[in-house]
């Protein structure tokens, strides 16, 4: 029976999202996807017009197939954490259901069951601060969006999730390693996650036999990542120092992703696993 994956973080074709999506969908599952509420728009209009189609090609030359996209914003975990002014922002105001709660909801109704649960999103509203200039708001909001959000989704999503289901987000070396340029506490962040990581693989593998991973990725050229500001000197950095000098694409995160989330890694879990053409494991700048 084929795999049905729930990938939150897609609203372009330019991400890590939309590359696991596809890796999933040509390893034959089912895919459904979470859009951030304020992109969800341009979105559906560009699916809908076609202007994905050409990266939505799969390996077998058929198109990749989403099934249902859901709004989500990821901050929210049910109608009462959201503010008076998020309610009534025109950009919220036109979709219903958004919080992580009404989404897992809404996928059981619509569903019943999930096997896959990708977290590929983060915000960090002070990312282009020193971590010394950033205000405890900016910080925790970076937390909020980007750590807290990947246990938030596997709190609602697990009692959906078919036993021997996977779970995987994506993670930056800025975690372990002083990045400077990556601030606003997004380095904090991904600590965070990645700490949690080991302690949601615990639990979700013992209540579920649910496996919980993140893949720690190099620099790809997103749309997140072009609003830090130094994306394009990362990848230049990237190419000259690593172990493997190639450009990283999207693709290969998306099919590390996919055999993570496969029974080719049943036995893998609480890892944090390197898909950045080996840099991390590079002492000194070459
Ligand atoms: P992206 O822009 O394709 O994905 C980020 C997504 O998060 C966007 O679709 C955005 O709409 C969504 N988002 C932001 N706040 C949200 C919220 N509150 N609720 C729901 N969705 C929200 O960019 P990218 O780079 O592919 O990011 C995906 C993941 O990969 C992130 O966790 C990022 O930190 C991580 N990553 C990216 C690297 C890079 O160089 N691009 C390197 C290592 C990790």
């Amino acid at each position: 029976k084929g795999k049905r994956a729930f990938i939150a973080g897609i609203a372009d074709d330019n991400g890590y999202g939309w590359a696991i999506a596809k890796s999933l969908a040509a390893a034959g599952a089912e895919i459904l996807v979470g859009t951030w509420v304020p992109a969800l728009n341009i979105f559906e209009t560009s699916l809908r017009r076609g202007k994905f189609d050409e990266s939505r090609k799969l390996p077998n030359g058929s198109l990749m197939k989403i099934t249902k996209v859901y709004p989500l914003d990821a901050v929210f975990d049910n109608l009462e954490d959201v503010p008076e002014d998020v309610k009534l922002n025109k950009r919220y105001a036109g979709s219903t259901k958004w919080t992580v709660q009404e989404v897992a909801e809404c996928v059981k109704e619509d569903f019943g069951s999930i096997d896959i649960l990708v977290h590929s999103l983060a915000n960090g509203p002070e990312v282009a601060k020193p971590l010394l200039e950033t205000s405890r708001k900016g910080y925790l909001a970076a937390i909020s969006a980007s750590s807290y959000s990947y246990i938030s989704l596997l709190k609602h999503f697990i009692p959906i999730m078919n036993p021997g289901g996977a779970a995987i987000s994506l993670t930056y070396i800025a975690s372990e390693r002083i990045i400077p340029g990556y601030g606003g506490g997004m380095s904090s962040a991904k600590a965070a996650l990645e700490s949690d990581t080991r302690v949601l693989a615990y639990e979700a593998g013992r209540s579920k036999k649910i496996r919980v991973n993140t893949i720690s990725a190099g620099p790809l050229g997103s749309r997140a990542a072009k609003a830090i500001g130094f994306i394009e000197k990362m990848i230049e950095y990237s190419y000259k120092n690593a172990p493997v000098q190639k450009e990283l694409l999207a693709d290969e995160v998306g099919n590390a992703a996919a055999f993570l989330v496969s029974p080719l890694a049943s036995a893998v879990t609480g890892s944090v696993v390197y898909v950045d053409n080996g840099l991390n494991a590079m002492g000194l700048a070459s």
